[in-house]
């Protein structure tokens, strides 16, 4: 199959370009340093990512080959679901290669090279959570066979992207779309109004998601290996089949099942 991957051309960046990545790498090095859990700034350390200019995915791949067998690969954009899973079944990250533009330095839709490579690719030093976003990929490839990939897509929301951890010290960050946002670093761990609910396998795949505005749910998880382990030990395919008769939950629904660590002021109970 087609794997879409294109070469990174690194020597094609300009210095403005590469002044851009350290704009945003320092801002966010010094946000999160009390606020991401303890695993994602390892990785920063191990894959020596506070060298100046856009990593070369080439020498990066090399140092995270080295810790857990991943690569970093360039795609162009978005890419068909199955080659994303595919990929990462493979333990090939895929990243875009494309850079935000000054005026997108707050906010962007698509993902960029500062949000793939910074958000992802430190926490893929974890061998543990190496493991699960492998495990994510084989998943993926399964779901497809049961017309199921939204619902697997939502536990990929609501862990790889906007997932907070309780580590040794707290609540922090893991999740890729918050850590690489500097708003929602804040946000999402500041905010009053969003809730902070445990994390629970099959409400999770039940929640809608919203791609253009901060959350309003964020699921907490006690440890990367609680998730692989959950996860793993699953089969999915009988939780889609329930999951189908089941009605969706919004983004500001609390059910008195949850386990709400944090109640957001902006949250309704729902049925
Ligand atoms: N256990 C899941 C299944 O049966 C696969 C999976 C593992 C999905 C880990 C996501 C994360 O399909
Ligand atoms: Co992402």
């Amino acid at each position: 199959m087609n794997d879409w991957v294109i070469p990174q051309d690194w020597s094609g960046y300009s210095p403005e370009q590469h002044a851009m990545w350290d704009t945003l790498f320092s801002r966010q090095l010094e946000m999160l340093q009390d606020r991401a859990t303890a695993a994602f700034m390892e990785g920063i350390d191990v894959l020596r990512m506070s060298k100046p200019g856009i990593p070369d995915f080439a020498e990066l791949s090399q140092r995270l080959h080295n810790a857990t067998g991943w690569t970093v690969v360039a795609v162009p954009g978005l890419i068909p679901d199955e080659v994303f899973f595919e990929n990462l079944a493979n333990r090939r990250f895929v990243a875009g290669r494309f850079i935000r533009s000054p005026e997108q330095i707050d906010y962007l839709q698509e993902p960029d090279v500062f949000h793939d490579v910074f958000g992802h690719v430190p926490l893929l030093v974890h061998p543990v959570f190496a493991d699960y976003m492998q495990a994510y990929g084989q998943g993926g490839l399964r779901a497809m066979k049961f017309g199921s990939i939204h619902r697997l897509a939502r536990l990929y929301w609501y862990t790889v992207e906007f997932g907070l951890i309780r580590d040794a010290h707290g609540l922090k960050l893991y999740g890729a779309g918050i850590v690489s946002s500097h708003g929602e670093s804040l946000y999402a761990l500041g905010s009053d109004v969003p809730s902070r609910l445990q994390f629970d396998l099959k409400r999770v795949m039940r929640t809608e998601y919203r791609i253009d505005a901060y959350q309003r749910n964020y699921f907490v998880i006690d440890s990367f290996d609680e998730l692989l382990r959950q996860t793993l030990d699953t089969d999915f395919a009988p939780l889609y089949a329930e999951l189908a008769g089941l009605a969706d939950i919004e983004v500001d629904t609390i059910l008195s099942s949850d386990r709400v660590l944090n109640r957001g002021t902006g949250s309704r109970t729902g049925p």
